[in-house]
């Protein structure tokens, strides 16, 4: 796909942020990918003069649950327009006592506990195999340190998110193995997309809201939708200062490895790119 670029920056919303209002000059982008549409059309708009793409994971509507996201889709709708930077919005349980509800988390690590949904571009030749040992870019992921410390009181800065496959929130037991395994943050979202992006060549780094302690917590409630929602609608408005924040140190020429992933992994085919 060789579209004008349009957006340098996208922006993947969670559940709770279905919009950016402060972006202008939005224009809505339909875009048709071999994976079928995206989550909804991108909202491209501009912010402090960076043209920015804006893709609600789950739908204007909410549509999709986890394990429905065509998160394919969402990349390839994303690189097409010409983003090069990616920044994913995402709730998450909290399994450290220290990490509360209503904390911010730039995440540098992520296990994969899914186990219904495709996870590469590559399903037929060429096979590819690319590096995912640093699975999140380091310029996005200072950047949004950055912005994160400048709006929010309590930011940590490094965490790993386990992924499950959900929508069920964990059982007890299930919380209790992914505290003992040292896992920081539990989430539904993470995966495929970390993949993906890889795949893409594309810089991505996730903005982790705290909404709950998950099921493990003696003295706090268990996780239930309520609770996820409620804390969530505080925790946007902060996403949306962190986001306003970020957006314009995004701009410039990214100096990581990211854009070129697919130069160092095992392929089959010397043309395994995407659009
Ligand atoms: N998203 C928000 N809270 C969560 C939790 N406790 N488990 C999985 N996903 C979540």
């Amino acid at each position: 796909m060789a579209d004008e670029p349009r957006a340098v920056v996208g922006v993947i919303g969670g559940s709770g942020l279905y919009k950016m209002p402060y972006l202008t000059d939005v224009e809505e982008v339909e875009i048709n990918t071999p994976f079928g549409p995206p989550s909804a059309p991108l909202a491209i708009g501009t912010l402090a003069g960076v043209r920015v793409a804006f893709l609600p994971r789950h739908g204007r509507h909410h549509e999709y649950h986890p394990s429905r996201v065509p998160a394919r889709a969402n990349f390839w709708a994303l690189k097409a327009v010409g983003v090069r930077r990616v920044i994913s919005v995402s709730a998450v349980g909290s399994l450290r006592e220290d990490i509360h509800p209503l904390d911010l988390v730039v995440p540098d690590q992520v296990v994969d506990r899914t186990v219904d949904r495709p996870r590469t571009f590559f399903d037929t030749a060429p096979v590819v195999h690319v590096e995912l040992a640093d699975p999140f870019c380091p310029e996005v992921r200072a950047a949004l340190i950055t912005a994160a410390n400048s709006v929010a009181p309590r930011v940590h800065s490094s965490g790993t998110y386990l992924c499950i496959e959900g929508p069920q929130f964990s059982t007890r037991a299930e919380s209790e193995l992914h505290r003992r395994w040292g896992m920081d943050l539990v989430g539904m979202t993470a995966m495929p997309e970390v993949r993906l992006a890889r795949e893409a060549e594309l810089c991505f780094g996730i903005l982790a809201l705290v909404t709950d302690y998950d099921v493990w917590h003696e003295s706090a409630e268990d996780v239930s939708v309520a609770q996820v929602i409620q804390n969530l609608h505080q925790n946007v408005e902060t996403a949306q200062a962190v986001l306003r924040a970020v957006i314009p140190s995004l701009a410039k020429e990214p100096a990581c490895t990211c854009g070129t992933a697919l130069r160092n992994a095992i392929a089959t085919a010397p043309e395994a790119v995407l659009p």
